[in-house]
C-alpha cells in the first residue's frame, strides 16, 4: 500500500511541490504522511499521523526548506499509525532517509541481525531497516549508490523506494521490485513517483523502471541501474496523457461524486475500446479450453456480471472467481489450455498479481482488463484492454466498475460475431443497446437524483440493508451492496434474490429496507414474487425496475423508474442510483466518502 513522490529541483523549495504530489496520491492511504528534504547537507524531516491536511495544518511542510526531498502517504502495514511510524523513517545517524511502498518479507531477521550491531530501531515498520543497513553498508567505507545494492540485495519482499542520504545532498536515490515507481523527467527538475498523477504538471514524460532496478535522480540528471550487475539500463522516455482537471475535483464535494457523475463520459470513452485489442483477447479466449473470469471487491463483481455476458450473448462458459481464492480453489485445474481474464482496475491488487504469476508458472494464458496502461498487471498479461475510464480518485470503484463492465460487453459481442453464434440482427441490436448508453447513463443520473436523496434519508438510520437482484442483476446487488457497506458503514447483505427464501429471509421483519432490481428481464416475474415474499414479512419493498411498469411500481413500497435497455447492459444503468444512494448515506452520516475507514485505494498486500 503506500504511495511514493521524489522530486529534485533546479530551482526553488520542493516542499509545496511535495505536498501537491502527495495530495494526488492520497487514494493510496491516508494513515499518515511525511516528507524529508535535504537542506544544507542536513536531512529536515516532518511527519503527522492522519489524513494530509490534517497533518499539513500541524507541520507546514510548505516550510521544508531544500530542492530535493521525498514524501509519503502512509496505508499501515506494519506498526499502528503513528508519528514513530510515519515515513519517511531513519538511520541511527539521522543522514539516511527512506519512504518505502510494498512490504519486506525478512525484516525480522535483518533487525536482529542489525540490533546485534547496535543499531537502535525506533519504529515498529518494515521500513526503517532499511535505512539502518544502508547505514551499515556506509560506515564499512562504501559510497551512497554501493551501499544502498548492498542493501537491497539482501531484501526479499515488495519494494518502491525513495532514499535521500544528507552526505550525498544532490541525489534521491529510487528502487523498484513488484510496486510501482515510474520517473518523470522535466525541464525544471527530475521526479519519481508511484504514479505520473503527482508530478503531472510539472512533465509528462515517464520512464517505467522495471523490476530490479535502481535509479538516481539530482535536479539535472538521471540514470537507471541494473541492480544484479550494475549495468546501466536505457529506457526509452514514454509520453503519458494525463490531465491535470482530470485529478481534481472539477467542482464537486467529493472524487467520488464527480466520479459518479462522470460515468456519462467515461462509458462512451470506454465504447472506443481499440478494436486490435478485442481482437486479439477474444481470439485468445476463442482457443481457449477454459476460460476464468478473476478479480477482487468491485472488479470481482464485474466478473460475475461477465460471465452471464459471456454465456448469454457468444454462448461461452466462464467461471467467475475471487482473487484471493483462486489458486487454492481452480490453481490445480490451470494449464497451458487455459485461460485467465484479471479484472483490476488499478491493475496492482496483490491478489490479483498472485494469480498472475501463478497461471505463467503454469503457461496459461493471461488477459488483464485494467484502467492503467503502466501498471504491473499489463506487463504480466498476454494481451490487456485498457477500460479507458480516466484516474479514479474516490477510494470506492464507480466508474471503473461500470467500464469494466462495458469491456466484458463488448468481448461478449465480439466473441459472439467471430463464432457466428448469434445472427446479424441480434449483433446490431447489441451495438444498438451501446450506443445508447451513455444517453441513458446521463439521463438516469439526472432522473435519479431526488428520488435517491430522499432514499438515503430514510435509509440512514438503518441497521441493515438488502440487496437483491436476478439474472446478472445478482452482480449488480453484490456491488451495490458493497458500495452502501463500505462508505456508509451500515451493515448490508446481498443475494440473488431466488437465494433469499433459503436463509436470509429470517431476518425481515417490520420494515426491514430491501432494495430489489428488478428490469424487465427473464426473472421479472419471480422478482414480483419475490417482492410479495417480503412484504408479506414486513419488509419494506424498495423496487428499481422498468419506468413503464405499472404492476411492479403497485408491487412495491417504493418505486423507483429505470429506462428500458437490453438485459445484458442492465447492470451498467442499476448500478447508477445504488452508488449515489450510498454517496448521499455516507454524506448524511457525516463520513468522508472518498476516504472510507481501514481501506486504500489499491490493496498491495495479500
Ligand atoms: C470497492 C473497491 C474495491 C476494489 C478492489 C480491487 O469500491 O474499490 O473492492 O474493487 O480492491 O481493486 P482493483 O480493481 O484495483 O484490483
Amino acid at each position: 500500500m503506500c504511495r511514493i513522490f521524489a522530486a529534485a529541483l533546479a530551482d526553488g523549495q520542493v516542499g509545496p511541490v511535495l505536498k501537491v504530489g502527495l495530495k494526488r496520491l492520497e487514494y493510496g492511504g491516508y494513515d499518515s504522511s511525511g516528507m524529508a528534504t535535504i537542506d544544507q547537507g542536513k536531512l529536515k524531516i516532518k511527519k503527522g499521523v492522519g489524513k494530509l491536511d490534517e497533518v499539513d495544518r500541524s507541520v507546514k511542510f510548505d516550510e521544508l526548506s531544500g530542492n530535493i526531498g521525498i514524501a509519503h502517504n502512509r496505508w499501515a502495514t506494519h506498526g499502528y499509525p503513528s508519528v514513530t511510524n510515519a515515513h519517511p523513517q531513519v538511520d541511527c545517524t539521522g543522514k539516511i532517509a527512506v519512504v518505502h511502498n510494498g512490504v519486506i518479507e525478512n525484516f525480522l531477521e535483518i533487525k536482529e541481525e542489525l540490533a546485534e550491531r547496535g543499531h537502535e530501531f525506533m519504529s515498529r515498520t518494515d521500513t526503517e531497516v532499511i535505512a539502518h543497513l544502508i547505514e551499515d553498508y556506509i560506515k564499512k567505507g562504501m559510497d551512497f549508490l554501493n551501499s544502498t545494492i548492498n542493501a537491497i540485495k539482501e531484501l526479499k519482499g515488495s519494494y518502491a523506494l525513495a532514499i535521500l542520504y544528507s552526505a550525498e545532498p544532490d541525489k534521491v536515490m529510487l528502487v523498484k521490485n513488484e510496486s510501482p515507481l515510474m520517473l518523470g523527467i522535466g525541464d525544471d527538475g527530475n521526479y519519481a513517483a508511484s504514479d505520473p498523477v503527482a508530478f503531472v504538471d510539472h512533465t509528462n514524460r515517464v520512464i517505467q523502471l522495471e523490476d530490479g532496478e535502481l535509479a538516481i535522480i539530482t535536479p539535472k540528471s538521471y540514470k537507471v541501474y541494473r541492480i544484479s550487475d550494475q549495468g546501466l539500463v536505457n529506457h526509452n522516455i514514454e509520453t503519458v496523457d494525463i490531465n491535470v482537471n482530470d485529478v481534481n475535483k472539477g467542482g464537486y464535494r467529493h472524487y467520488m461524486l464527480k466520479e459518479i457523475m462522470e460515468q456519462p463520459v467515461a462509458i462512451s470513452y470506454a465504447l472506443n475500446l481499440q478494436i486490435q485489442y478485442l481482437d486479439v483477447v477474444s481470439e485468445l479466449v476463442r482457443r481457449s479450453r477454459i476460460t476464468y473470469l478473476i478479480g477482487a471487491g468491485s472488479s470481482y463483481h464485474s466478473c460475475m456480471a461477465g460471465s452471464y455476458m459471456l454465456s448469454q450473448i457468444s454462448g461461452l462458459p466462464t467461471i467467475p472467481a475471487v482473487a484471493s481464492e483462486f489458486i487454492q480453489q481452480f490453481g490445480k485445474t490451470l494449464n497451458p489450455d487455459s485461460t485467465v481474464i484479471l479484472a483490476s482496475q488499478s491493475g496492482e491488487t496483490a491478489d490479483v498479481l498472485k494469480v498472475a504469476s501463478y497461471a505463467r508458472l503454469k503457461a496459461s494464458t493471461i488477459i488483464s482488463i485494467t484502467n492503467v496502461v503502466s501498471s504491473t498487471i499489463t506487463r504480466l498479461s498476454r494481451a490487456y484492454i485498457i477500460q479507458q475510464a480516466g484516474p479514479e480518485i474516490g477510494v470506492a470503484a464507480t466508474k471503473t466498475y461500470t467500464t469494466q463492465l462495458l469491456v466484458y460487453y463488448q468481448l461478449a459481442v465480439k466473441l459472439a460475431k467471430k463464432s457466428g453464434s448469434i445472427t446479424e440482427m441480434e449483433i446490431n441490436s447489441y451495438m444498438k443497446g451501446l450506443r445508447e448508453l451513455p444517453r441513458l447513463a446521463d439521463k438516469v443520473l439526472k432522473d435519479v437524483r431526488e428520488p435517491i436523496s430522499k432514499l438515503a434519508t430514510e435509509l440512514k438510520d438503518a441497521g441493515h440493508i438488502f440487496f437483491l437482484g436476478r439474472g446478472i442483476n445478482t452482480a449488480t446487488a453484490y456491488e451495490g451492496r458493497l458500495k452502501m457497506l463500505e462508505i456508509s458503514y451500515i451493515p448490508s447483505s446481498a443475494f440473488s434474490a431466488g437465494e433469499s427464501k433459503h436463509g436470509p429471509i429470517a431476518l425481515i421483519e417490520n420494515n426491514s429496507p430491501v432494495i430489489f432490481l428488478a428490469p424487465d428481464d427473464a426473472s421479472r416475474k419471480v422478482m414480483l414474487g419475490n417482492i410479495m415474499e417480503i412484504r408479506a414479512r414486513g419488509g419494506k419493498a424498495i423496487v428499481f425496475g422498468n419506468e413503464v411498469d405499472s404492476e411492479l411500481k403497485q408491487a412495491s413500497d417504493e418505486f423507483i423508474g429505470m429506462p428500458q435497455i437490453n438485459e445484458m447492459l442492465t447492470p451498467i444503468i442499476y448500478i447508477l442510483p445504488l452508488q449515489l444512494l450510498a454517496y448521499n448515506t455516507a454524506i448524511l452520516k457525516g463520513y468522508d466518502p472518498d476516504k472510507p475507514r481501514n481501506l486504500a485505494k489499491s490493496v498491495t498486500v495479500l
